[in-house]
């Protein structure tokens, strides 16, 4: 952290107050300048469906807004733009993250101009402190990776199971371990099934050599040693049983509905759970590929929505570091302001 000092917030205030231009202009110089730029730079390590990065961003002095980019949709896997929401919602806490971690405060308006439905949020840097838990995981954005890889045979304590839990309600999203044997076996074949069936969609693997940025690798071919959980059995293992799955727990992201700013709210969520998981030394995954097809209910328990699932478990013994999967520059994911 910066060690910034917050502005004050005006006493009686139930709202904190967007900050004048002259005060955001003096906390940026302390923050070096450029700060809100360097923010949205960290936000773009945010998680994406299939690295897809589908935001576009608008930075202006005290805000930045956050827009869908449709022209980087895979409408063949999303048919419904659910994970490029997601996506967006995942990029839009990293955000906060990274501002909490400048020392900032922010208030953010999700879908603030209902005649343009690609302008998913506006973030405003504000008087007062910043979120100090939000704060505590800006330095897990650099370490997160998605981890594909089998896990060590350590079984994840319930505690942190209930930790994530946790974290995930304070984004408003349900967060549900899969426990039950039977429900787990379900979830395991519905991945398993959606993982082969991309191949068969028309359109798909014209989707998978798209958008070749100078720089990034939009679909990034897994490192040695990764593939999709789900996918074709490696190391012989038998049929039917995930071989990466070890001890790791599937845990399934709820919302209350399905509307957009439900799907933002999980992206959100998905964000945070991954950044403590991270935090906690947990290894991790997003998984969509079951979700996209299988009914959006949870098996058991109230209904809810399903959004997408979260693998979670301790990285194998001698495990590598993996590295960063590339992204797209700055420079070309910003809007003129
Ligand atoms: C909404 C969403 C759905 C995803 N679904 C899958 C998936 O089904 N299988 C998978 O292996 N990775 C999945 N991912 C992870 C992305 O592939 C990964 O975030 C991207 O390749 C960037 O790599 P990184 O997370 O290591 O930075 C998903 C990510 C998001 C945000």
């Amino acid at each position: 952290m910066s060690g910034l000092s917050p502005l004050p917030a005006a006493i009686g205030d139930r709202q904190p107050d967007p900050v004048s231009t002259e005060a955001v202009r003096r906390l940026d110089a302390r923050a070096g300048g450029d700060a809100l730029r360097r923010a949205v730079e960290l936000a773009l390590r945010a998680p994406s469906v299939q690295n897809s990065q589908p935001w576009r961003w608008r930075i202006h002095l005290g805000s930045v807004e956050l827009h869908a980019d449709d022209s980087r949709h895979r409408s063949a896997g999303d048919p419904d733009r659910r994970d490029l929401v997601i996506s967006c919602g995942a990029a839009l806490h990293h955000l906060r993250v990274a501002l909490a971690g400048t020392g900032w405060g922010c208030r953010v308006t999700r879908l603030p101009d209902p005649d343009d439905p690609a302008h998913l949020a506006t973030v405003q840097v504000v008087a007062g402190l910043p979120d100090r838990a939000a704060a505590l995981l800006q330095p897990m954005i650099d370490r997160r990776r998605t981890d594909r890889r089998r896990f060590g045979t350590r079984p994840v304590r319930r505690a942190l199971l209930d930790t994530l839990v946790t974290c995930a309600a304070a984004e408003g999203a349900g967060l549900r371990p899969f426990t039950c044997s039977v429900a787990l076996a379900r979830l395991e074949a519905a991945l398993t099934e959606a993982a082969i069936r991309p191949r068969h969609v028309i359109g798909a693997p014209d989707e998978l050599t798209m958008w070749p940025d100078p720089g990034s690798t939009p679909f990034d071919d897994p490192p040695p040693g990764h593939r999709p959980v789900g996918g074709r059995p490696i190391d012989g293992a038998p049929p039917g049983k995930d071989p990466g799955a070890g001890s790791g727990c599937l845990l399934v992201l709820t919302t209350p509905a399905d509307a957009v700013a439900d799907r933002l709210t999980a992206g959100e969520a998905a964000s945070a759970v991954l950044l403590t998981a991270t935090g906690l030394g947990l290894a991790s995954t997003l998984l969509s590929q079951a979700l996209a097809r299988a009914p959006h209910r949870t098996p058991d328990g109230p209904p809810a929505q399903s959004q997408v699932v979260v693998r979670v478990g301790w990285p194998a013994d001698g495990a590598s570091r993996l590295p960063a999967t590339p992204r797209r520059l700055l420079e070309s994911v910003l809007l003129p302001g």
